[in-house]
Order: structure tokens, then sequence, then C-alpha cells
């Protein structure tokens, strides 16, 4: 079930996430904490390090999961998703690269599942609180439509808007790499509680398809609905297109 939680901006917002993220890393130090990349979760990951600051939490028990790596980007390159992590999640949260695990994506890697992050993941007890942001076509991760919602992590190839979307880190679309390694459909399924957050406009029409009832494959972002704990932090501008009644919490 998604609850969704419409804030007045994307500040409010993430404000909000890095509470909820820095209560559990209290209530529970050896926490499993799925990262997103991609520009919506960096503020909350900002805010989330400045209470690690100001409070002196100890994280060095927590571990992370990142949901996706490019493959056929070198790691050092600034745009891989290890270097995205280590620059917005590891180094600022102050945690030691061996607690923050991203997916390897080997450059002759084949399209089909990719069972051992499932299982490293499973190993090191299930992720507690995934975050995820949402592409505009609706991918969480990179399960693009189409994906089967019990998939687990997978090489899957993105989507020629995907791609385009994501130009903006690199210098031409022709170099965001076609494939990528993601945590499945499943894998995020599997979370205990899910944070979704989408801001602006342009997330808008993703946000509706998400809600909208039944959940299908074709739509990545409705697989959410079978969730059995997902909260959407949404600001009004992502929320202006959600045209079911959707279960509000305060
Ligand atoms: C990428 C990531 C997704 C992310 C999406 C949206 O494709 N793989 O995890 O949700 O971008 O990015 P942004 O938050 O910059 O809009």
């Amino acid at each position: 079930m998604v609850k969704v939680k419409i804030l007045p901006d994307k500040e409010n917002a993430s404000e909000e996430v890095a509470q909820m993220m820095h209560d559990l890393i209290v209530e529970k130090p050896n926490a499993v904490i799925g990262v997103a990349t991609g520009s919506t979760p960096e503020l909350a990951y900002d805010l989330l390090a400045e209470k690690i600051k100001e409070n002196n939490t100890d994280v060095s028990q927590l571990q992370f999961f990142a949901l996706d790596e490019y493959i056929a980007l070198p790691w050092d390159h600034p745009e891989s998703y290890h270097a995205v992590i280590n620059r917005t999640v590891t180094v600022p949260l102050g945690v030691d690269p061996s607690q923050v695990h991203v997916p390897e994506a080997p450059d002759d890697a084949t399209e089909g599942p990719v069972r051992y992050y499932d299982e490293q993941i499973e190993a090191a007890g299930g992720i507690d609180l995934q975050l995820l942001g949402i592409g505009r076509n609706g991918h969480i991760g990179f399960n693009e439509p189409g994906t089967p919602f019990e998939s687990p992590t997978h090489v899957g190839r993105l989507t020629e808007m995907t791609r385009q979307d994501n130009s903006r880190f690199f210098d031409s679309v022709d170099e965001v790499p076609p494939l990528a390694v993601t945590q499945g459909i499943g894998t995020i399924l599997k979370s205990r509680k899910a944070i979704l957050m989408a801001f602006g406009e342009a997330k808008a029409d993703a946000i509706r398809d998400s809600l909208a009832e039944p959940p299908a494959e074709e739509r990545p972002g409705s697989g959410l609905q079978l969730h059995s704990d997902c909260v959407f932090y949404l600001d009004e501008a992502a929320a202006a297109k959600v045209d079911c009644e959707p279960l509000k919490v305060d």
C-alpha cells in the first residue's frame, strides 16, 4: 500500500525524510539503508549529514546498499554510481567505504538476473529503509516500463527517455551507458519500509501513473502499491495530477 505525504516544497520534504532516517539510525545503529542516486535525494542526504554531525551519531555499524550502477562506466568516472554514492553518502555521512555496497557492473555483463547482490542484501539482514526517486517515465532504480514486479537484481536496458534525461550529467547522450545493473522491483518490495521522493512538475505524470490502479508492469512505480509500507513524499507540483484519493499521512 502507498501512503502519500504532500509537503509545500522539497526543503520541507527532505527535512522530514532526513529526520526519519536519523531516528532510524539512533533506534537501530546497525540499520541497513537502501540509497538512491539522482538529484532528488541529495538534499535529504545533506540534512542527514548535518544531524549526524550535530548529534555525534554513531554510524559505524550502518550498512548501505545502492540501487543501481551503469555498465561499462569506470568506477572513477564522476557519474558512475560508485562515485556518486561516495560523494553524496559515504563521505558526507562519515561512513567507511566498506559499509557501502554498490552493484558491481562488469563491462561484459549481459541482460538478465544478477543474484549475488540480493544475496548480499539478505546476508546483511535485509533493507530496513529503501529510499527511491522516480524517472519521468516512472522508472524506479533502473527498472524501466515492462520490468516484472517480481524481478530480482538484474541487468536492464535503459529507455531513450531515461538516457536523454540522464545525459544532463554527461557531455552527450551517447556517453550515457545503455545498460545498468539495478535492484529489481522484487528486491525493492522486500525492503521493510520504502520512501519515494518526487519534486517538481516533471514528475507529476509518473506520480499519477504510480498511484493509478491496478498496478501494471508498464508503470514501474505502481509496483510500490504491492509494498507493505511505502510512503511517497511529494511537493505540490509532483502531486498536481494525482487523480485518485490517496491515503494521506499527516
Ligand atoms: C536515475 C536513477 C533513479 C532516479 C532517477 C531520477 O535514472 N537510476 O534511481 O530515481 O534517475 O533522477 P532525479 O532524482 O535526478 O530526477
